[in-house]
């Protein structure tokens, strides 16, 4: 069987990344993940390193500019063979010379229900503080607008009374590390064709 090669994007814990190599430990499953680019030190990293996964760092101090920073990570992804890329939990807004090699091939996890939400790093706080009754996560595309690209998958989460940022947060991981592989393999399988 041959598997969809994955690129993961990360910033930060990497609890996302973990949930879609443990899901590829199943033979079965029809993608796995190939290569690990973080753009600043964080535990993702580790995470790929233990599992064995190649990764790089991309520090923006690092190029001229966001641009070629972008450049160089499409370039490794390549030189991967990476067949689509996931953003998660990566902080930093892809310039269009990432998303038009990728084009339709990206897919972000936003911690909301989209529309909802978009646009923040802060979303389950946003929820909260506006009392909604339900908020959740939901997995898109990736285009030049930021969290506006097609919603292939959400999961809904209720808001509870005595929720604080960290509780909500919590359940809302517990939905993304099963929705996250869950798009992936019906993504891979064709079930689900990428359009933008
Ligand atoms: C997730 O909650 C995701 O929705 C948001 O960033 C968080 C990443 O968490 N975009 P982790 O690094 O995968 O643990």
């Amino acid at each position: 069987m041959s598997r969809l090669r994955v690129g993961v994007l990360v910033s930060g814990r990497g609890s996302n990344l973990q949930a879609l190599i443990e899901a590829a430990k199943d033979p079965l499953y029809p993608a796995r993940v190939v290569m690990v680019c973080a753009n600043r030190d964080c535990a993702a990293l580790e995470i790929a390193k233990n599992a064995g996964v190649s990764r790089q760092l991309f520090r923006l101090a690092e190029f001229p500019d966001r641009k070629a920073r972008d450049h160089a990570m499409v370039k490794t992804l390549r030189l991967h063979g990476v067949e689509l890329v996931v953003c998660a939990g990566y902080d930093a807004i892809l310039e269009h010379a990432f998303t038009r090699q990728f084009a339709g091939r990206i897919i972000n996890l936003h911690p909301s229900l989209l529309p909802e939400f978009a646009g923040t790093m802060d979303a389950v706080a946003q929820a909260l503080e506006s009392g909604v009754a339900e908020t959740g996560c939901t997995v898109h595309v990736v285009t030049d607008d930021v969290d506006q690209g097609p919603i292939l998958a959400q999961s809904r989460v209720e808001v509870r009374p005595d929720d604080t940022v960290e509780s909500l947060r919590e359940r809302i991981q517990v939905e993304e590390h099963s929705l996250l592989p869950a798009v992936v393999k019906r993504i891979a399988g064709q079930v689900l064709p990428l359009r933008v």
